[in-house]
């Protein structure tokens, strides 16, 4: 539910989509303050997303992150971003009920251009464009599954696509 205590917006969508530089604009124009649940983690555990990745796994990270998320949503009143692969766990799925979720969507090429290099994101270490074709037929429907709106990127600079979410709300 939305409520006096949840996030104005949530932003979900792929690894390198912009969700940090769009949501710190959103967060600006909005008055209010950017929390995102990758940074929470980091810095609940002491430890890099990737270090956590290696050494206890994803099923592990995934829990760490429906916690993350869990609280966030409680006590986060502005905007809040999740991880790319939030929407993977049914249960940070189910947290997300009830609330203004936005899809920031990409389509494959993008994707290859805007993180191509970028193998410090353990899922794109081994990357390029199957992996990322893959990835998103696993999760595209459940982006959208849980998003009350979806703003595609492809072309767009973060400032416009903040003022399409904007639009949007
Ligand atoms: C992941 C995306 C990352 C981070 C972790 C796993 C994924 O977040 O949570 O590396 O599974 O897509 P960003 O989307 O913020 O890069």
């Amino acid at each position: 539910m939305s409520g006096p205590g949840s996030p104005v917006v949530v932003l979900v969508g792929p690894m390198g989509v912009g969700k940090s530089t769009v949501g710190s604009l959103l967060a600006e124009r909005l008055g209010t303050t950017y929390r995102d649940t990758d940074a929470d983690i980091v810095a609940a555990e002491g430890k890099e997303i990737s270090d956590i990745f290696v050494n206890d796994g994803e099923p592990h990270f995934r829990e760490l992150e429906r916690q993350a998320v869990r609280t966030a949503v409680a006590e986060h009143r502005g905007v809040l971003a999740l991880g790319g692969g939030a929407i993977l766990d049914a249960g940070t799925r189910e947290l997300l009920s009830g609330l203004p979720v936005v899809y920031l969507s990409m389509d494959v090429e993008e994707a290859v251009k805007r993180t191509g290099l970028n193998v410090a994101r353990p899922l794109l270490a081994v990357n390029p464009r199957k992996q990322w074709r893959e990835l998103m037929e696993a999760r595209r429907h459940l982006y959208t599954e849980v998003a009350r709106i979806v703003v595609a990127t492809d072309g767009r600079t973060p400032e416009e696509v903040a003022e399409a979410v904007l639009d949007s709300l």
